[in-house]
């Protein structure tokens, strides 16, 4: 296995321990929003929680598929995040507000395997970090379109 197999497969692992912290985070905040925009928010958070799952399985197998071991307990998904768990006293705007820098930092970092991936002639990977990145900019876009 070559170095720059070895990262790509350590950079996928990030990912992953990145999605299942928000994957969690977005939990905590579809059951602890309140106020006026309750319903609209508590909606969308479980749609963007059925989103990460399914990034989730994706990353996972596709670790695999490319002859790797995907993270697999929540200790490691905590040790190898750049995300922070939420700290349950976020109101519904500094919700979205972290919502918005994490896909932000999600989107900088997919850019990084993207590159490291095409790198590799792994255009598969490169293709699912791309679809990440477009859904994560436009999920974005409205955050902020909300926030203004
Ligand atoms: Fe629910």
């Amino acid at each position: 296995m070559t170095n720059e197999h070895v990262q790509l497969l350590d950079e996928l692992n990030m990912q992953l321990a990145n999605w299942n912290v928000l994957y969690t985070k977005l939990h905590n905040y579809h059951w602890y929003v309140a106020g006026q925009d309750f319903f609209t928010l508590h909606e969308k958070f479980e749609e963007l929680y059925t989103e990460a799952a399914g990034y989730i399985d994706e990353i996972a197998e596709r670790i695999l598929t490319i002859g790797g071991k995907p993270l697999a307990t929540l200790s490691d998904y905590l040790n190898h995040s750049s995300l922070k768990e939420a700290t349950g006293s976020e109101d519904a705007r500094e919700m979205v507000i972290n919502l918005v820098e994490d896909f932000n930092a999600i989107v900088s970092e997919s850019k990084e395997v993207i590159e490291v991936a095409e790198d590799q002639g792994d255009e598969v990977t490169a293709d699912m970090f791309t679809g990440i990145r477009v859904s994560l900019e436009k999920h974005s876009w409205m955050f902020r379109a909300y926030l203004h």
